[in-house]
């Protein structure tokens, strides 16, 4: 067994962290404080190759592995959290869904926008009445002469405002269930497709969440992906990886929020000494230090899992549901930690633990997350 990073990796994820610390740092507390979209950053990402990642350079990615992504997804998430969303659904869920189960056309269509930034894409699964329970799917495509008419709601879809396609999750056919349910790339310019207003958040405030509606849109037959009745296991399989990402996204709000508390336990001083010198302020800070590592093995597991062909779904469920609760965990007491100041904005905290809330809801909530663990502990 090794730990150790190759250069490569140690590249990457210095290239992360300068990106996060001098661009992304400046102007997070006004971005958050007004919900303003980073368009600017989005753009810088895509130039810097983090919105392509791992797609083959042939369709202009940048060919890296996950563990680089989960490197990468944590420097960025411990100072922004809404670049980090962008970041992990462009990349986990819409390039490599495509990447994976798109064919020769469409990958040579969308993806070198994708991979580049000049385009971002969303992921439509959730509905009003469709969360947890995935396979309850209203939204409706129904097969007519070359194309299918899709039309139905979706919720909660981050990147809905900017994003210049859909992957869109629908029934085709109700009765056939989960197996009459396809998965398809709408284009966000076509006649039919218009956005919500745009959700008023608890956190990860610069990223934008809105509803989604289809009403007549059609949608050719070559924009299907994958055979019929594949869109449920698209949308599994890809959240399977999706997962990966947000549990990365969780461990970085987790690091960033220690790092403050334990750079601010060494400056502040009370009852004569600093407040690190205190048990109380050590034993935080040490489990703290201990939960980050572990949730760490857990997304880069999972990562090497992926990489190396292996499955890898069980692994990103106990990292995400880990990683966030970790989060949790942890950005309350770096808070508790910075006392008085850690309820005020300047101080960082107090967004780091708004913004961990989330990683315990999307992409499966921890509930989910623990029913596919069991559900892969207790097979024979
Ligand atoms: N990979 C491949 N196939 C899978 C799979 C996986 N990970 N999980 C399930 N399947 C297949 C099953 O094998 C089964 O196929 P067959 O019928 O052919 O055998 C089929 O899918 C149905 O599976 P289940 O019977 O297990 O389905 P279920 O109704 O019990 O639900 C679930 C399974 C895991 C709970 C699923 O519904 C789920 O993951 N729910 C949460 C949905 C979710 O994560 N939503 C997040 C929204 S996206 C988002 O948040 C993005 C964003 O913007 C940030």
């Amino acid at each position: 067994m090794n730990f150790t990073l190759t250069e490569e990796h140690l590249m990457i994820r210095d290239a992360a962290r300068d990106f996060a610390q001098n661009e992304c740092k400046p102007g997070v507390i006004e971005r958050d404080e007004a919900q303003k979209h980073p368009t600017e950053l989005v753009k810088r990402m895509g130039e810097l190759g983090f919105l392509g990642m791992m797609v083959d350079p042939k369709y202009g990615g940048g060919g890296m592995d996950t563990v680089s992504y989960v490197l990468a997804m944590e420097e960025i998430s411990k100072v922004d959290a809404s670049c980090s969303v962008i970041m992990s659904v462009q990349n986990s869920l819409v390039c490599w869904g495509l990447e994976t189960f798109g064919t020769e056309a469409q990958k040579q269509k969308y993806l070198p926008r994708l991979a580049s930034g000049e385009m971002i894409g969303a992921f439509c699964l959730s509905e009003p009445e469709a969360g947890s329970d995935a396979t309850q799917q209203r939204t409706t495509a129904i097969e007519k002469d070359d194309h299918y008419l899709v039309n139905g709601v979706k919720n909660w879809i981050t990147n809905g405002g900017h994003a210049g396609i859909y992957l869109v999750i629908a029934q085709t056919d109700r009765e056939k269930r989960h197996r009459g349910i396809n998965a398809f790339i709408v284009e966000r310019e076509w006649e039919g497709v218009s956005v919500g207003p745009k959700e008023n958040k608890l956190g990860i405030r610069g990223s934008d969440t809105h509803s989604i509606m289809f009403a007549d849109v059609k949608v050719p037959k070559e924009n299907r992906i994958g055979e019929d009745g594949f869109g449920f296991k698209f949308a599994m399989k890809t959240l399977d990886g999706g997962r990966i990402g947000i549990a990365s996204q969780a461990l970085g709000i987790a690091s960033g929020a220690y790092e403050l508390a334990r750079a601010y336990s060494k400056e502040r001083k009370a009852f004569g000494k600093e407040i690190s010198r205190h048990q109380a302020i050590q034993f935080k800070l040490a489990d703290m230090a201990t939960e980050i590592e572990a949730a760490r093995l857990l997304c880069l597991k999972a990562a090497f899992l992926k990489d190396s062909g292996q499955h890898y779904g069980k692994l990103a469920a106990m990292a995400k549901v880990f990683s966030s609760e970790a989060a949790m965990r942890i950005a309350v007491e770096a808070v508790q930690v910075h006392g008085g100041y850690g309820f005020v904005k300047e101080y960082h905290v107090e967004r780091l633990m708004r913004d961990a809330k989330i990683t315990q809801i999307y992409e499966g909530t921890s509930e989910i997350q623990r029913m596919v663990i069991a559900r892969f502990e207790l097979q024979d």
